[in-house]
């Protein structure tokens, strides 16, 4: 790189261009080429999602990340020299990247996935690195401090979290003998695309209980809330996990947000559509096969549908409580049968993130509504409406308690203090309004 540019200033001092163009255009298309892979390797990695802020330019930080001890800003990471990482050399880069310590040697917050980012490959930094000096547009604006308040905001209990949780050598070899395509979707679900940031358990220091499969069976065993969503169980658990989906059902889902049964909504939401509509159709089947080599943990027996209260609900009997709640809101879409419209609405049985442990989530999407993904593979987006301004938190729970109790789902139910707890954490605005009449 630095020595084609060389040869680039000295042409143009000598005023002979004309005589070396074809090797200029040689090191110009390996050039474009790296970057071009870089692109593609920002999406896998999911840097836009976090480094743009709503209404922002690509790339140039201030989206309010929130954390247990206040919000933090993602930072300026286009070329600008002034504001972004213009003057970052590839070693600056790939510490902040890979090891979480930035150009001045502070360490960085770990929202920033560093831990999972430490797995990429040398030859995949380049081009990351490439990418972001000569393929993104520099773009001027200061990075914003902090919102948390002193003595927390000082930065070098993250040096001690880094030294303690982030991984010290990168790049976990695959086992001997594993399978090619397991093991490329190894590095991808547990290197570039995070997948764990979200879907695995942390601790109490925050950090997350295993960074790969082969520290321990909590990886990907489903995270805790996020934006008060939760990522589910994504090893092959039966009842809450992806043990009833084929490697087909992922791939279709990773592509295009959703499958006949189920559509992405929450966080994945924009992992779909920022992230994994691009990859390659061989980077999801190794993700997919991987993801399918990873055993189940919990012990749970297969679920089985369970008709008794389709039955009920068809004749109209609603003596369960939240079953008229269910008929009355929730049926036109999901159907009494609970099996939703394939493709259109998402079934409720045998569904595993309605059987999840933690039903965060179930109350966040019946509060405030959700719309699937628009991919390329899939445009068109189906909207489940907002209830928070027309169901009371105990309507909510009854109407979730009936959900994870009904058509052979087994999971605990809710209550509307737990209701209350995500309603208040919601902005007003999400939970909808009555129609103007
Ligand atoms: C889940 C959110 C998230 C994702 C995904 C993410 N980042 Fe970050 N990144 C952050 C946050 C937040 C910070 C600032 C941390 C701090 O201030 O301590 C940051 C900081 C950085 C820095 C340090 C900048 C500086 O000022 O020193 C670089 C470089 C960086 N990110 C590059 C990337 C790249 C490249 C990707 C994609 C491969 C990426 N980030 C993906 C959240 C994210
Ligand atoms: C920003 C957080 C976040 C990241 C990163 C993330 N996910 Fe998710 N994921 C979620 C949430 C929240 C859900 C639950 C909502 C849903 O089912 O769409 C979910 C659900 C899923 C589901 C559907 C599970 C089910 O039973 O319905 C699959 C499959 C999945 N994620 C795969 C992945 C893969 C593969 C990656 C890495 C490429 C990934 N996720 C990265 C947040 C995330
Ligand atoms: C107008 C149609 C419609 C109605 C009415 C409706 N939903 Fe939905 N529901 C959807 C759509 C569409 C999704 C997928 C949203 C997404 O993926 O972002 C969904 C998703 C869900 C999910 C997440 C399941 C998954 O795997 O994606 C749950 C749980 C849910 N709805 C429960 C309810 C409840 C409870 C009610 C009644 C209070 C209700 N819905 C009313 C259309 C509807």
């Amino acid at each position: 790189m630095k020595r084609f540019v060389l040869k680039w200033g000295a042409a143009l001092a000598l005023g002979v261009f004309a005589q070396v163009t074809s090797t200029v255009a040689m090191a110009d298309d390996a050039t474009q080429q790296l970057v071009r892979q870089g692109e593609h390797l920002a999406r896998v990695g999911d840097c836009v999602a976090c480094h743009t802020a709503s209404g922002g330019k690509p790339f140039a930080g201030g989206l309010p990340i929130q954390s247990p001890i206040g919000t933090i800003y993602s930072t300026n990471i286009t070329p600008d020299p002034a504001t972004g990482i213009g003057r970052y050399t590839y070693e600056d880069f790939e510490r902040a990247v890979r090891h979480g310590i930035s150009k001045n040697g502070y360490s960085l917050y770990p929202a920033m996935p560093y831990p999972s980012y430490a797995h990429v490959r040398d030859d995949d930094m380049h081009a990351l690195y490439a990418y972001f000096m000569h393929g993104v547009a520099p773009v001027s604006q200061a990075n914003r401090a902090e919102d948390i308040p002193w003595p927390l905001s000082m930065r070098w209990p993250l040096t001690l979290w880094r030294w303690s949780f982030a991984p010290k050598v990168a790049a976990t070899e695959p086992v001997p003998g594993t399978d090619p395509v397991i093991a490329r979707g190894a590095y991808l679900v547990e290197g570039l695309a995070h997948c764990s940031a979200c879907h695995t358990p942390r601790g109490i220091g925050m950090q997350e209980l295993a960074l790969t499969a082969q520290q321990g069976p909590a990886f990907l065993s489903g995270g805790g809330p996020i934006d008060t969503w939760i990522a589910s169980d994504l090893r092959g658990d039966p009842a809450t996990g992806l043990e009833q989906w084929s490697e087909t059902d992922l791939t279709t889902f990773l592509k295009s947000g959703a499958t006949d049964r189920t559509a992405a909504f929450g966080g994945m939401t924009d992992v779909v559509q920022h992230s994994t509509q691009y990859m390659t159709d061989d980077e999801r089947t190794a993700i997919a096969r991987y993801l399918k080599s990873l055993a189940g943990t919990k012990g749970e027996a297969p679920p089985h549908y369970d008709a008794t209260i389709s039955t009920a609900l068809h004749s109209g009997d609603v003596t369960r409580p939240g079953a008229d709640t269910y008929l009355n809101s929730c049926a036109a879409c999901h159907r009494t049968d609970g099996k939703g419209y394939a493709a259109v609405f998402p079934a409720l049985a045998l569904n595993p993130v309605v059987n999840g442990r933690d039903a965060t989530s179930l109350i966040h999407i019946v509060l405030a509504g959700s719309s699937t993904p628009g991919t390329k593979a899939a445009p068109a987006q189906f909207t489940m409406p907002p209830y928070g301004w027309r169901l009371s938190d105990s309507e909510v729970a009854n109407v979730l308690t009936l959900l994870r109790s009904s058509w052979g789902n087994h999971a605990s139910p809710v209550t509307a203090e737990q209701v209350a707890k995500v309603r208040a954490s919601l902005p007003a605005a999400s939970l909808g309004a009555a129609p103007q009449p």
